[in-house]
């Protein structure tokens, strides 16, 4: 007997057919060569970033982005909010596993040779999506607005800053004023909770249409 999800799939089924597109989608063969774990690390990356946006989310209900509320809101978040410390960490340790994992991605594409034709264009996107993930990473550090943070985002603005020409008016676009302040809190939180989280999203759909148009590249 069909279950209530089975029913209500087959009201949808019954009007949009959406069985074939679906077995278009899920049901194509991966070539054995990419059950390989060196081959999963694409997909792990995509796993941090989903877990990253859920427990961000959760995060953002009690976040308060400026520099009167910060802290003390990171500090409820860990002390009275119900799993607050718990999603918080799995938010922290995500980051930093999809740094790696991305970084070990990239290297398994260089190494076998993946960004050669005709995935050149897809190697390109994916150093827009590592430089995205940088930045994310960047944005997030300031956010709970402690010494730590807000002397490694002061040291780390350097690194745009030294850019020729164009640094200047990098530094100018991220930081907002004279110094690390309240602009700059708030322009990192728009960063990171709404601009990167688009761009990324625009990233991977074209990233995962190249992998499917192109396939998995074959070890040489
Ligand atoms: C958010 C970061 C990223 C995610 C979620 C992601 C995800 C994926 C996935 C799921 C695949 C297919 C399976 C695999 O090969 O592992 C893939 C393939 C690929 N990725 Fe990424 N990727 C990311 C970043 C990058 C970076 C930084 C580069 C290079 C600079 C890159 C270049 C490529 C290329 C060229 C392919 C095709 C590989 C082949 O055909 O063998 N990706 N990516």
């Amino acid at each position: 007997m069909a279950t209530l999800g089975e029913k209500f799939f087959a009201w949808f089924d019954e009007r949009f057919n959406l069985k074939e597109d679906l077995r278009k989608i899920l049901k194509k063969p991966v070539p054995p060569y990419a059950t390989h774990p060196m081959y999963c690390l694409g997909g792990i990356s995509f796993l941090c970033y989903l877990v990253l946006v859920v427990t961000g989310i959760l995060l953002a209900r009690y976040y308060i982005p400026t520099p009167e509320e910060a802290y003390s809101s990171v500090k409820f978040i860990m002390q009275e909010v119900t799993f607050g410390s718990l999603f918080r960490s799995i938010h922290h340790w995500a980051a930093n596993m999809m740094i790696a994992a991305v970084v070990l991605h990239m290297f398994r594409v260089y190494l076998t040779g993946a960004f050669k034709k005709p995935r050149e264009l897809n190697w390109i996107a994916g150093v827009a999506l590592l430089l995205t993930t940088l930045i994310f990473g960047f944005s997030g550090y300031l956010l709970p607005w402690d010494q730590l943070s807000y002397w490694a985002t002061t040291v780390g603005l350097q690194i745009p800053a030294s850019i020729p020409v164009l640094g200047p008016a990098i530094l100018k676009i991220f930081i907002g004023g004279a110094e690390v302040g309240a602009e700059t809190l708030a322009r990192f939180y728009f960063l990171h909770v709404f601009l990167l989280p688009m761009i990324v999203f625009m990233l991977l759909g074209m990233h995962f249409f190249m992998v499917r148009r192109q396939g998995i590249s074959e070890p040489l």
